[in-house]
């Protein structure tokens, strides 16, 4: 479709993402989906990226100032209406930048031009009277109780930020929930056998690219200010380097993968950490990454390939049935590594739809396969060998309890190190856990 006025078009790409999400799709793929679809700048990639991901997150919040300002509630509103208030609504209370007339002006002419000319006059009324009310936004949130204001003001679900209150307090779920909604930084990790901290660093900043190193990560860089597709930086196709969060930088390294060693990783899928393992053991041991999507098992053959990784070999399987399909496999591995399918709780910032996908009966579910996994993977495990449980999640249930039960129904086994990451916490990564598990 050709678009013209270029203010339109990038409103009208995150209106069409919003639509797409509503309906189903992953908030990244609907983006790809509209930066195909459209001729845009990269800061128009940038903007509707800014204000789809913003406007995703904020669904609940936003649907609080329709039903407050408009005479339908949102959920009753047709759904082109719904989401292209939403589209208005977030850039007059979130960005700070675009001037509130334009983000009026932008999304009356949507609404003429694409299939709500009757409605126009909805939208433009809601937005003018959520511009006379912003100023007193904090007198304008929802006052019944501690959970319920969290919960509005920063667009989480209720149960969420009850399970929040109940693990930290009042104050640590606000803290939670803010980083929740905070745009996610970029971090990269150092291919230590192709470059090096300060090589990359160098290369960067001679295509403007500025970065920083990222404390007790030493693998790590931060990009700091950045334009562009960055898998055209220097370094990327030859394999220099990987996108991985500081958290998620961090679980490998617990292997302590000597060389020469028989390693598994469980659930290797897109294979961040099955990477980093080679890397650190200098592509010399032998590491099976097994998973059960053979799409996606296909992206962590085509990591270890741009990063020139021999030492990795592909199974595609369920890791819950890995002794039956290979019996041959039993005591086989000193380490093994159990990146577990989980409720994700600990990148709500990265993954902005996530935290409406979500659910109560969805995070048992996945506790109860965790714990066939563990169980799955445990007859695997050499005498004296090292299990190094995570997840990028902060439910206990699906991590210290999850551990704790595990550990107390196998006595030869010792949890010897755990540690929690909640999303917030000073480093600024994605909240994340992981255990150390020795057997005797
Ligand atoms: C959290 S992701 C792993 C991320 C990966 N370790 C990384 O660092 O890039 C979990 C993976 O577990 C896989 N998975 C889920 N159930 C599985 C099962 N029963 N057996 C093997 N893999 C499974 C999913 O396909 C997904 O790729």
């Amino acid at each position: 479709m050709k678009v013209k006025n270029r203010a339109l078009i990038s409103r009208l790409a995150s209106w069409e993402v919003l639509q797409a999400v509503s309906a189903g799709a992953y908030s990244e793929v609907a983006i790809e989906r509209v930066f195909k679809k459209y001729d845009l700048s990269v800061i128009d990639k940038a903007f509707t990226t800014e204000l789809s991901c913003g406007a995703i997150r904020q669904r609940q919040l936003l649907d609080y100032w329709i039903n407050s300002l408009a005479k339908i509630p949102a959920t009753k509103q047709p759904p082109l209406l719904r989401w292209l208030l939403h589209v208005g609504l977030y850039q007059i209370l979130f960005m700070d930048r675009v001037p509130l007339f334009a983000a009026v002006d932008t999304s009356v002419e949507l609404a003429k031009h694409y299939k709500l000319k009757r409605l126009s006059s909805v939208v433009n009324a809601v937005l003018r009277e959520a511009i006379r009310k912003r100023d007193s936004a904090e007198n304008f949130y929802f006052k019944d109780g501690e959970a319920k204001y969290i919960a509005y003001k920063y667009s989480l679900p209720v149960w969420l930020v009850d399970k929040l209150i109940s693990w930290r307090g009042k104050e640590g779920a606000q803290d939670i929930a803010i980083a929740s909604n905070r745009v996610p930084l970029l971090d990269l990790r150092v291919n230590c056998r192709r470059s090096s901290l300060h090589i990359l660093q160098q290369k960067l900043a001679d295509i403007g690219v500025e970065s920083k190193a990222i404390k007790g990560c030493p693998d790590g860089l931060q990009i700091v200010s950045s334009s562009g597709d960055l898998r055209h930086w220097p370094g990327y196709a030859e394999g220099e380097w990987s996108v991985q969060d500081r958290s998620a930088q961090w679980v490998a390294p617990l292997i302590e993968a000597q060389s020469g060693e028989r390693i598994l990783d469980a659930c290797a899928a897109p294979g961040g950490k099955t990477t980093h393992l080679a890397e650190l053991m200098g592509d010399s041991g032998e590491i099976w990454a097994v998973d059960s999507s053979q799409r996606r098992l296909n992206r962590v053959l085509g990591n270890a390939t741009r990063l020139r990784l021999n030492s990795i070999n592909f199974l595609h399987a369920d890791s819950v049935n890995l002794l039956s399909l290979k019996p041959s496999w039993e005591g086989r591995f000193h380490k093994i590594l159990l990146d577990a399918p989980c409720s994700g709780l600990g990148t709500l910032a990265r993954n902005p739809d996530l935290r409406w996908r979500i659910s109560s009966q969805k995070i048992h579910e996945l506790v109860q396969l965790q714990f066939k996994l563990l169980e799955g993977i445990l007859p695997l495990l050499k005498p004296g060998g090292r299990i190094v449980y995570s997840t990028c999640t902060i439910h206990p249930d699906e991590n210290n309890h999850q551990v704790a039960k595990f550990v107390s129904l196998h006595h030869q086994l010792k949890l010897k190190e755990q540690r929690q990451i909640w999303p917030g916490d000073d480093d600024g990564g994605d909240g994340f856990y992981a255990a150390i598990i020795e057997s005797c």
